[in-house]
């Protein structure tokens, strides 16, 4: 029989505190304490005030985490923590946290990239087949991710600028609605099925590359026209049918795209993952690929930051024999090329010379 693996993960790569328990395959606990309320009076994302919120909530989620797991800290084998990429002082938190964790156990400490986390979300649907294409949507990366194998990523196309999240949430906070915009402009969607988009610039980007930030532009100076034509404000039907014109358009560039990069490669498979996996329209697109494509999307719960994602991916880690001491640094801007950390990055080795 092989030896019980239960991993104890942490996230604080942005504004969720995050902890959860995998039992072998069994998820048994996934605590997430999110910050947005704090942050949506400033628009946006605060960095400081993030750090801060982790610091204050990080310990009770992870005793919640185990006390809902119904497992004891003697219990855990493994400590897997996001390490990058993300806000500076918010990872900060969530590696320390876990450092101690292992020193105090003395367990084994797996420093875990955020969007391999994003991607292994999936696992929690289904199995991987490879080639895949992973699409990559959230509120600082759209990336098309090439899969041969586990843990082997290859950005084929990325945005030259603003990421898909981000241009939601800034085209959101133009017409009026609050942080974070992706999410809103989803549900006013959801509630309006009769509303139809208006046709919107397609971006002309090479090879399976996106763009999104002269689409919001163009978008945001339309605002501002029809603003100063109405005496301000954006009439209900108005802000509706740019949420629906503005979901279709940010989508459809990405989803195709994603098409394109798997007709080339021979994918087998196409999965998505990050905060944007979550809307409805970009779900459905990828769910009507089926008879081209294997499709796997990872569940709604899932698609939030949170810990249970990045357990899978340091699950596929510890498989591979990769581990971290604790001189595990964070990286903020870490590449998904290149990772796991082979060597190269301080603080890796492989787990078998752990000592
Ligand atoms: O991956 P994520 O939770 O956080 C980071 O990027 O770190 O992604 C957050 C982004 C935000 O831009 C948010 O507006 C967007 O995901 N988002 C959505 C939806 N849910 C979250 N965008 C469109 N539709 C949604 N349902």
């Amino acid at each position: 029989m092989s030896e019980r693996r239960c991993i104890l993960a942490i996230e604080s790569s942005c504004d969720e505190t995050a902890a959860a328990v995998l039992d072998g395959d069994q998820l048994k606990s996934n605590i997430i304490s999110t910050q947005i309320k704090e942050h949506q009076k400033y628009g946006g994302v605060y960095p400081e005030l993030a750090s801060r919120l982790h610091l204050q909530n990080v310990a009770s989620v992870v005793f919640m985490a185990l006390e809902k797991a119904g497992v004891k800290p003697a219990e855990l084998t493994h400590v897997a923590v996001t390490a990058g990429p993300g806000l500076p002082g918010a990872l900060q938190v969530g590696v320390v946290a876990a450092k101690t964790i292992a020193a105090f156990l003395d367990i084994p400490l797996i420093g875990v990239h955020h969007l391999a986390g994003h991607i292994y979300a999936n696992e929690y649907a289904g199995d991987f087949h490879f080639p895949a294409i992973a699409c990559l949507a959230s509120g600082g990366n759209s990336e098309i991710i090439l899969m041969r194998k586990h843990l082997d990523f290859s950005i084929v196309g990325q945005t030259l600028d603003d990421a898909i999240g981000e241009a939601f949430d800034k085209v959101a906070r133009e017409i009026g609605l609050p942080y974070p915009g992706g999410v809103y402009i989803d549900r006013l969607v959801k509630s309006n099925p009769q509303v139809a988009p208006f046709p919107l610039p397609k971006p002309k980007v090479a090879g399976y590359n996106l763009s999104y930030s002269g689409l919001k532009s163009h978008i945001i100076r339309m605002v501002e026209r029809e603003r100063a034509a109405s005496g301000g404000q954006l009439s209900e039907q108005r802000v509706v049918e740019y949420a629906v014109s503005v979901e279709r358009a940010f989508v459809d560039q990405f989803i195709d795209k994603a098409i394109r990069a798997a007709e080339d490669f021979q994918a087998k498979q196409i999965v998505i993952g990050g905060g944007v996996s979550a809307n409805s329209y970009l779900r459905a697109r990828v769910q009507a690929l089926t008879d081209r494509f294997e499709v796997l999307i990872p569940p709604m719960w899932c698609t939030t930051d949170n810990a249970s994602m990045i357990a899978k991916a340091a699950s596929h880690l510890i498989d591979a024999g990769y581990g971290s001491d604790l001189s595990l640094p964070t990286d903020p801007g870490m590449d998904l090329d290149g990772f796991p950390f082979s060597g190269e990055f301080p603080g890796t080795y492989p787990l078998a010379d752990r000592r």
